[in-house]
């Protein structure tokens, strides 16, 4: 097998890692070397506490979805389990495909036992015998990792009629998307799985309601899994002693862009952006960065002491979404980045819903107007873009439709683009 991919974790091998404790430190091959390094432990401590018992520690741990959209997870995990109607599924969302996301990648490639243990542990607290793993279609290594981990622990009992001799059934799919942003949208995604197109429903009702086959459905994001397991071996206690209050535990950050060292980092909630951009390397020229992807905002350097958590990114206007810290230097011509920013929503459009479908093209050719134009005539085509960017907040069906103005509004009030 070829060796782990280090590179991408400019801390491993550091001491106190939770997340990211065993990437480059063992054979993402080897179902033993995991054992050896504390895998299965957290399994075995769900299966002590019992499936209430495990729904209780993951909500007093405060642990919320880390996909981007900060979701308790204890609360839907209590939603799903609670639903009489059956069987409950359980989905894994790893079609990670925001601009500048790469965390899931990095933790299924060097560490895929540790998803497959802690979906088995979602899906005993939430009463599922069935797990999906959407997995983005341009993720082969993760592919061949995650199946050969899946076929191991098959075999040696973690998964199928009886894992760990505990009575309990479980079993996991891969299946691969192919190559559409929209269906890591929940319910895109559900759709896919089921053979339809990728188009978000309506919500509510909620996948703890009626998610994958009509069916109550706990969907999580990889790393909101992958944080389950400390979680259990900590104690939720300990867990929520990380971070601040209201952003509890370790989170990774996808840096990339103009710094020396792009790559994965793990900080507990509360570092600032500042901190984070050190660690990284940020090179002299700074001119902006982009927090939480293309669905995320712009933000200045002088604004790098906002604190690295939910609460203190909505307090400063912006968002940490999925944890993109994307760094710009001076000589990035800023009016092509929001063009490609654009042309990236109007491609990824599902063309569902009429807001985003049209707002998106309408959108772009008018950044492609203000590009060549300058002053009061730009003024117009700025009105524009606010009434466009609006209409796709207020009224499109899915976040897709309504982040897809959040970057562009952003440069214009924040950086003063075209100013
Ligand atoms: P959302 O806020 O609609 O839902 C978040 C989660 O909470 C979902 O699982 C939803 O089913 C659940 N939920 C919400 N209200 C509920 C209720 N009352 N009862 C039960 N469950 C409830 O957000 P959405 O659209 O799922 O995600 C948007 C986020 O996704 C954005 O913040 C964006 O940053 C992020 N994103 C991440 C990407 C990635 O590659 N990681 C790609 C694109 C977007
Ligand atoms: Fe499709 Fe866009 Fe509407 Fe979402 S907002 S359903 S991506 S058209």
């Amino acid at each position: 097998p070829e060796p782990p991919a280090t590179t991408a974790v400019p801390q491993a091998g550091r001491p106190g890692l939770i997340l990211l404790k065993r990437i480059g430190q063992i054979d993402p091959y080897s179902l033993d070397d995991y054992r050896a390094n504390g895998g299965y432990e957290a399994l075995r401590q769900a299966f002590t506490l019992g499936p209430a018992g495990v729904i209780r520690e993951v909500t007093d741990a405060g642990l919320v979805g880390r996909g981007g959209a900060a979701f308790p997870t204890g609360r839907k995990w209590q939603a799903t389990a609670a639903q009489p109607d059956r069987p409950h599924y359980l989905v894994c969302n790893a079609d990670e495909s925001e601009p500048g996301t790469f965390k899931d990648r990095v933790l299924m490639e060097g560490d895929p036992y540790s998803l497959i243990e802690a979906m088995t542990i979602a899906g005993y607290a939430t009463g599922a015998h069935r797990g999906y793993l959407y997995l983005r279609g341009e993720y082969p290594r993760a592919l061949d990792r995650l199946s050969h981990a899946i076929a191991q622990a098959r075999a040696r009992g973690l998964l199928g009629d009886d894992v760990l001799g505990q009575g309990y059934a479980f079993d996991i799919e891969i299946r691969r998307g192919a190559g559409a942003y929209i269906c890591g949208e929940e319910t895109a995604l559900f759709n896919s799985i089921e053979g339809y197109r990728g188009e978000p429903r309506s919500k509510p009702p909620f996948p703890v309601e009626k998610g994958l086959f009509g069916k109550p459905t706990a969907a999580n994001n990889v790393e909101t899994l992958v944080n389950v397991l400390p979680v259990l071996t900590m104690g939720a206690q300990a867990y929520a002693a990380i971070g601040t209050p209201k952003s509890t535990g370790p989170k990774l950050f996808c840096v990339s862009g103009g710094v020396a060292r792009p790559g994965i980092y793990e900080l507990p909630f509360g570092a600032t952006l500042g901190e984070l951009l050190q660690l990284a390397g940020v090179h002299d020229d700074l001119r902006a960065i982009l927090l939480g992807g293309a669905a995320g905002g712009f933000v200045r350097p002088d604004e790098t002491g906002i604190p690295l958590t939910f609460e203190g990114t909505r307090e400063a206007g912006t968002t940490l979404g999925s944890g993109v810290v994307m760094a710009f230097g001076a000589s990035v011509p800023l009016p092509r980045l929001l063009l490609r920013i654009a042309e990236f929503f109007r491609d990824e459009s599902c063309g569902q819903c009429v807001p985003c479908r049209v707002g998106t093209v309408r959108q772009e050719e008018a950044l492609h107007r203000i590009a060549q134009r300058t002053g009061a005539a730009a003024a117009d085509d700025i009105a524009l873009l606010r009434e466009v960017g609006r209409a796709m907040r207020d009224a499109s069906i899915c976040g897709l439709g309504q982040t897809a103005w959040n970057a562009v509004e952003s440069a214009i009030d924040r950086l003063g683009a075209y100013a």
